[in-house]
């Protein structure tokens, strides 16, 4: 088995979690990318750190969207790239402190989210364009890079590392028990040993035993690390965490044995707030997304990128809402379930959890659906999980040529076609004799 097994087995049952992009990259209605995209250097982006001054935030309301929306865990980014710090640092100023804002965002976050009985987490970024002792010259992603006035600049990496250590100990010391360090990313060769990364680990548990760590001290978003082979390194981390897409099939290791993961992806197609981007994820895509998910062992971290002055954007709220009323009726085939000892139906998919399998139709069939896989002499009971109402079999002539398919139907006249009851997924909880 794997390392870590037990202390990410709240993890594997939550299933659903908030991600969180705020800085101030969302002031220029832009993303947490523009520094590195569009060159900008630390004087240019200061007009947004000084606009970043978020007071319509309320860390309970983005508690109560999340809790209405099923969401068992949270990660906020405490540092993105800019180096920007959304607490109080004693290591640097250049955070929500000492901006003209005055308010510790990740202090305000954690307490209202575990109030709600949301798990914590918090996002740290690795890299660092602010900080003078990242590096400059060669490296793939720095906002100067190409910049003639810079090519003399000469840090002092480990100043940098010790920085970042500091940083990481003050988050995992000043707010209580952190329940999830998401780390991001490595690149080239700025990975692992470059970050000191198993003295990180050391110090992170020696404070934290429980904390669970993601894929990203060795890795990106773009690779699964060593968590997948047969000797992980020291760091290779809790979960791996693929993003901006679903991998077909779940993520597996060298051994062909489930590992813990975790796509994350953004609810429209930004992580921080872009005033021009609507294409927001509909609800019937993610609960969707969410069972595929689901079905093949995952846990899904939809981001949220709130609006400069600290509310989510009302599209989010709403979708999140909606996606939480499905939960609030289907809950039981997401939460502490995971993948079913059954090839994937045509309808959908099949999750389970114990001796109960849930089958998740997203299309209607003509007559009765086959539930493929399932044999009668196993089958105890079929109810529609939303409300309870047992479903019967429908046995006649037509089904006679496939054996060992249980076939239900959803009204009384077992050959005829009704409409599913709910057409984003119709969830059935099929008992199974397991003996
Ligand atoms: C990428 C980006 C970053 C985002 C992250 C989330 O690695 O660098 O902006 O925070 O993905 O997974």
């Amino acid at each position: 088995m794997f390392i870590a097994a037990s202390r990410t087995d709240w993890f594997t049952q939550a299933r659903f979690g908030l991600f969180i992009h705020l800085g101030p990259y969302s002031v220029l209605g832009g993303e947490e990318w523009v520094r590195s995209i569009d060159r900008l250097s630390i004087e240019q982006y200061q007009p947004a750190v000084d606009g970043f001054q978020p007071h319509e935030l309320d860390a309970q309301a983005w508690a109560r969207s999340a809790a209405a929306a099923g969401m068992k865990y949270a990660v906020l980014t405490a540092k993105h790239h800019d180096g920007f710090c959304l607490f109080d640092s004693a290591l640097t100023t250049y955070s929500v402190m000492h901006n003209g804002f005055g308010r510790d965002l990740v202090r305000e976050y954690v307490e209202a989210f575990r109030a709600e009985g949301i798990k914590v987490g918090l996002y740290y970024s690795l890299l660092d364009w602010h900080h003078p002792d990242y590096p400059v010259v060669g490296d793939e992603h720095h906002p100067h890079r190409d910049d003639p006035a810079w090519a003399d600049h000469c840090p002092d990496f480990d100043r940098y590392l010790d920085y970042m250590h500091g940083q990481v100990e003050e988050l995992v010391t000043k707010y209580g028990e952190i329940d999830i360090l998401w780390f991001d990313f490595s690149y080239g060769s700025m990975l692992a040993d470059k970050w000191r990364a198993r003295e990180l680990i050391e110090m992170v548990r020696w404070h934290q035993p429980n904390v669970i760590i993601n894929n990203r001290l060795e890795t990106s978003g773009g690779g699964f690390g060593s968590i997948v082979s047969d000797s992980p390194s020291p760091w290779a981390g809790d979960w791996v965490s693929p993003e901006q897409l679903v991998p077909e099939g779940g993520v597996r290791n060298e051994r062909g044995e489930p590992v813990p993961w975790e796509s994350c992806f953004t609810h429209n197609n930004h992580w921080g707030y872009f005033r021009d981007d609507d294409a927001y994820k509909s609800p019937r895509l993610l609960i969707r997304k969410l069972v595929e998910i689901v079905s093949n062992g995952g846990n899904m971290l939809l981001n949220v990128g709130p609006r400069p002055e600290g509310a989510f954007p009302e599209e989010s709220i709403q979708v999140l809402a909606k996606v939480g009323d499905w939960l609030d009726k289907n809950g039981e085939s997401v939460y502490g379930a995971g993948i079913a000892d059954l090839p994937k139906p045509a309808w959908g998919y099949y999750t389970q959890s114990g001796s109960t399998v849930y089958a998740h139709v997203l299309e209607q069939p003509v007559g009765p659906l086959a539930l493929t896989g399932i044999d009668a002499s196993q089958v105890r009971s079929v109810r529609l999980l939303e409300n309870g109402q047992p479903l019967n079999r429908a046995d006649l002539w037509l089904t006679d040529p496939f054996p060992g398919t249980y076939f239900v139907s959803f009204g009384d006249n077992p050959a005829f076609t009704y409409p599913l009851p709910d057409e984003d997924d119709t969830v059935l909880a099929i008992e199974l004799d397991m003996e």
